[in-house]
């Protein structure tokens, strides 16, 4: 009998999608976030904060691979350290795959050296590791675009996006979650580059709201990076196939 996969952050957007794929694949699951769930055949949830590394033990045990999904706007890397911590105690635990972002070796903000500090985790875990960086979601942007659209001028900073559908990240993750660790494999973002004001344009759009955008410089060393495009997937990686245009057009249906 094969061990259930521990998805960390299986209720998020992602995990979301992911969940599902493993139990189509055949695999047990469970799903440790912080706020409780209903299980369901072949789901058990875990209500556990990963800050606290005591209560990781039972989600841990009796587990071979974990996917590394949990996350937030700070502490990924003390969390990540802790998941860690209990795949080492719990000895059994021969694979972790690990969602990552685009750009944390290189991009010069806070937000992304803690991301790279929550890689270095499972790097040197001693555990065989996957790890998969992934650009900004599309829907990660389409609530970025509604939080600007708040503002009566909304100022543009020159940045590029190239957003991904979190449904291929999730199809992707589970790929490698099923197969042999593979190490840092090739990028994933979305099929196309897009100014961050073609983004915000086409969400005013698709509300039939209309503001005036500004333009403006980002400046400093993120502002360099940015405009250096450190934040896309421009060579030897993979690109998905679901364009923002089609995200956009599925949202604006719903
Ligand atoms: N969104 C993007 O554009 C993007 C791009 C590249 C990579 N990523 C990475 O992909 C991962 C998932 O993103 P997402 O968009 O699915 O995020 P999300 O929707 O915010 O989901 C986060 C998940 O993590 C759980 N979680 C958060 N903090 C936790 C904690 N301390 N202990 C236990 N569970 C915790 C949340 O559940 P509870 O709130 O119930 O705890 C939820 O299930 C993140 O690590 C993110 O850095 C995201």
């Amino acid at each position: 009998m094969t061990s259930p996969i521990l998805v960390t952050g299986g209720t998020g957007n992602l995990g979301r999608h992911v969940v599902p794929l493993l139990r189509a694949a055949g695999r047990d699951v469970r799903v440790l976030s912080r706020h409780s769930h209903e299980n369901s055949e072949g789901i058990t949830h875990y209500a556990i904060d990963l800050a606290d590394s005591e209560k990781l033990t039972d989600a841990v045990r009796g587990v071979d691979t974990i996917l590394h999904l949990a996350g937030g706007p700070k502490g990924d890397d003390k969390i990540t350290q802790n998941l860690v911590r209990a795949a080492q105690q719990a000895g059994g635990v021969r694979h972790i795959v690990h969602i990552s972002v685009i750009g944390t070796d290189t991009m010069p903000m806070g937000w992304f050296r803690v991301q790279l500090e929550a890689e270095k985790a499972v790097t040197e875990s001693g555990i065989p590791w996957t790890i998969l960086r992934a650009a900004q979601f599309h829907d990660i942007v389409w609530s970025m675009a509604e939080k600007m659209a708040k503002m009566p001028v909304v100022p543009v900073p020159g940045l590029q996006f190239q957003p991904v559908d979190s449904r291929e990240v999730a199809a992707r993750l589970v790929e490698l979650t099923l197969q042999e660790p593979a190490g840092l494999v090739p990028a994933l973002a979305g099929p196309k580059v897009y100014p961050l004001g073609d983004l915000l344009r086409s969400y005013l759009q698709a509300h039939n709201k209309r503001r005036p955008l500004m333009p403006m410089r980002m400046p400093g060393k993120a502002g360099k990076a940015y405009r250096a495009g450190e934040n896309l997937a421009l060579k030897d990686n993979d690109t998905g196939r679901r364009t923002w245009e089609a995200f956009v057009a599925e949202r604006t249906a719903a």
